[in-house]
């Protein structure tokens, strides 16, 4: 058997990076998987290489389209238990340098989008009468202080504290929802790809920061997720995982 034999679980963000190695690696593990995202040509190409998987188009800033991605998640699959909030971007400008657009169009995707989708899967794992599991993806930017991407930071520090929010709201619900947050560091995806290229001109005080020194694999995250999603970890809500293979105890 599977660690997540039968469950259903939605990823948000999945065509690529640390997403799409959780959807793999929740389908290796039994898992039934809807992989979603705005990059509509990747997502499909991803979630065809993932047996049973089923790809949903959906911008996380869309309320209406949470709706129709979790009826069409239920109906295809009969139930959510698990909801992975992955979908994310980085813009490396600092607190100065960021336009008010560009804040609010980051927080748009990343606080807000966690936000829709806690608010919109709950009602839809309580109707299972099997509890669920919310993990979402913060980062080490909400522990750190990293000047060059300050919107980023703010909406990963807003990730964090709303899990403690959600997990303690579904605790005393008592409806068997968990809610935690993972903290990565820097890993092997895209987007710290697109990281080296836009920093290629910063200091190396800058680079240091994004933990230039070492970046782990999407499958450390991937097995984090597998973990909180199975009822291996069915006692734990409301906690924090940093997985930055020690950058922030330096
Ligand atoms: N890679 C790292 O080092 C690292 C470190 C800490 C946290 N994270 C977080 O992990 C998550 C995944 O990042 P990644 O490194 O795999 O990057 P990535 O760029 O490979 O994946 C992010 C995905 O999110 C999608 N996306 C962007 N805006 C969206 C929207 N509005 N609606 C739906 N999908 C949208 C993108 O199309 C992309 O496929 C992000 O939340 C990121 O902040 C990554």
């Amino acid at each position: 058997m599977g660690r997540v034999e039968g469950k259903v679980a939605l990823i948000t963000g999945a065509a690529s990076g640390l997403g799409a190695a959780d959807a793999r690696m929740l389908a290796r593990e039994g898992a039934r998987v809807v992989l979603t995202d705005v990059n509509e040509e990747l997502g499909r190409q991803t979630a065809a290489s993932i047996p049973g998987a089923l790809f949903l188009r959906h911008d996380v800033r869309d309320e209406a389209q949470w709706q129709s991605v979790i009826a069409a998640t239920v109906e295809h699959f009969g139930g959510l238990d698990v909801l992975v909030n992955n979908a994310g971007l980085v813009q490396f400008t600092s607190v100065e340098d960021t336009p008010l657009e560009q804040y609010r169009f980051v927080n748009a995707v990343m606080s807000e989008g966690t936000f829709l989708g806690c608010k919109h899967a709950i009602p839809a794992m309580r109707k299972t009468g099997r509890g669920g599991s919310i993990i979402n993806i913060s980062s080490i930017a909400a522990i750190m202080g990293i000047g060059e991407i300050a919107s980023y930071t703010a909406a990963k520090g807003a990730i964090r504290s709303l899990t403690r929010s959600v997990a303690i709201h579904c605790y005393n619900k008592r409806d068997g929802i968990r809610c935690n947050v993972i903290l990565p560091g820097a890993h092997e995806t895209p987007m710290t790809a697109s990281a080296g290229v836009a920093l290629s001109d910063a200091t190396s005080g800058a680079l240091d920061q994004l933990n230039n020194h070492g970046q782990g694999s999407p499958e450390g995250v991937a097995a984090m997720v597998v973990f909180l999603a199975s009822d291996e970890s069915r006692h734990v809500t409301g906690a924090e995982f940093v997985i930055d293979g020690g950058e922030t105890i330096r």
